[in-house]
């Protein structure tokens, strides 16, 4: 299994392209079941769960062509509406491939995706939504099994704001008959990317972006090409990682419009952060202080701090100035990176759904384990900071969302190499 060795000290610096956003093109690539022609998606990133997701459209008749950061599919070919065990347990993201399943081909069989490490994740107002729709769905051997005629139109309400549930529910409308309503959509800029897709294939949907989203149902979808947006997480992290270092970098091929939340808390903790616009591109640069502010955070759905960034601030504020309070209100075991931070020297109390961190003056490098993807992104920021060397065990789970990140952070001056 491979490991990542980082030592510790040098400041982050220069610049590094960042790459499309994971959580935008997996449901968008499930988009092209819609459809019987060829959607083309530029700007998607090259990583394992992209991989994962590629597969399993191809095992149920997809035809899928690669070239870097191009990718077409050609769902023409469907003809095995199943999402099985195997690929669905390392990938929870497969459950998006439901909506669209029962609203192309009337039926859809679907692994439930098991629980992770950050929270058991349940799927309940995926199901809820298509059965208000018409699907008739039973749950049996771990299978979700959808059937239906005809989906129509509905006034959804999802009981929590579900960035999945929201974008699986807006595709399975967009070929429904008549009307649908999702309230209390989640307004993720992920899930305003998808209905953008959605409608350069055809599909009527306003209100993206809002927590109230209208779609008409229509015929049929027609292909499209659709460049994925930037990942603000990745932005987000990179951001976090020059901060925790003292540095100074800049961002390319991205866009703190999305990143408000994180971008105001950076800048309490004493750095400097400004973009860069031109009618082609957007650049974000900061510059940071020599030690850092502490920074309370609470995360919550967009367009408040994002969860997926918490793990990344639990590790800046380790080592910051002062005393921070972390609250986590979206998954209920999202602090499993705390124990291995203390392993670097961390001083943090765990009470529930709320960290308290102490600031301390240094990190020590010692041997960590990566748990989930954001918290091994943590991890790494740690390791940047600490005295000597820092190695991350199961390291899988951050090649599942950052692409080349050896590469970019050694672009940007540090010192990390992959052991196998
Ligand atoms: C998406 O997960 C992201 N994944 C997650 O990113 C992100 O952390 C999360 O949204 C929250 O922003 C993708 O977009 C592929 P939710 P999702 O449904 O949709 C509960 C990463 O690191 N819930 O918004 O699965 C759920 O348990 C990943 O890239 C139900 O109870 O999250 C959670 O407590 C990690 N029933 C809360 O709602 C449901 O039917 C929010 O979950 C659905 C959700």
């Amino acid at each position: 299994m491979d490991k990542l060795l980082i030592e510790g000290g040098h400041r982050l610096q220069g610049e590094a392209e960042m790459s499309g956003a994971k959580n935008a093109a997996l449901p968008i690539l499930c988009a092209a079941l819609l459809t019987r022609e060829p959607l083309t998606l530029t700007n998607v990133p090259q990583l394992n769960d992209i991989g994962t997701m590629l597969k399993l459209l191809a095992q149920m008749g997809v035809a899928v062509q690669r070239d870097g950061s191009v990718v077409t599919l050609d769902a023409s070919g469907l003809d095995n509406p199943l999402a099985p065990y195997e690929m669905v347990k390392t990938m929870r993201a497969s459950i998006l491939v439901l909506g669209p399943l029962v609203a192309r081909c009337g039926e859809a069989k679907v692994s439930l995706p098991g629980g992770c490490a950050i929270g058991a994740r349940p799927v309940d107002q995926h199901i809820k939504g298509l059965t208000a729709m018409g699907a008739d769905i039973a749950v049996e051997h771990g299978y979700v099994v959808a059937r239906t005629s005809r989906l129509r139109g509905a006034r959804l309400f999802t009981d929590m704001v579900t960035v999945t549930g929201t974008e699986n529910l807006m595709m399975a409308a967009v070929l429904a008959d008549g009307e649908t309503v999702i309230e209390n959509a989640a307004r993720e800029p992920e899930v305003v990317d998808l209905a953008n897709c959605l409608v350069a294939m055809g599909a009527r949907i306003s209100g993206a972006g809002s927590d109230v989203i209208r779609i008409q149902g229509v015929e049929r979808l027609h292909g499209a090409t659709h460049r994925i947006m930037p990942d603000r997480i990745e932005t987000g992290t990179y951001l976090c990682a020059a901060a925790a270092t003292g540095g100074e970098i800049r961002l390319t091929g991205t866009s703190a419009a999305y990143l408000d939340a994180v971008v105001d808390k950076l800048m309490d903790a004493g750095c400097d952060i400004r973009t860069e616009k031109s009618p082609s591109f957007e650049a974000i640069v900061l510059r940071a202080p020599r030690r850092l502010k502490a920074v309370s955070i609470r995360t919550a759905p967009y367009p408040a701090f994002p969860t997926d960034m918490q793990a990344q601030f639990m590790a800046i504020n380790a080592l910051a100035e002062g005393t921070s309070i972390i609250r986590e209100t979206i998954f209920e075991n999202r602090f499993m990176h705390a124990v291995e931070l203390a392993r670097l020297g961390a001083d943090i109390r765990i009470d529930g759904n709320t960290a308290v961190v102490q600031g301390v003056a240094q990190l020590d490098g010692a041997t960590v384990m990566a748990t989930d993807l954001r918290a091994s992104a943590g991890l790494i920021i740690a390791g940047l900071v600490a005295r000597g060397e820092t190695v991350i065990e199961r390291i899988y789970h951050l090649d599942r969302g950052y692409e080349r990140i050896e590469q970019k952070l050694a672009a940007l001056g540090a010192t990390v190499r992959r052991l196998s």
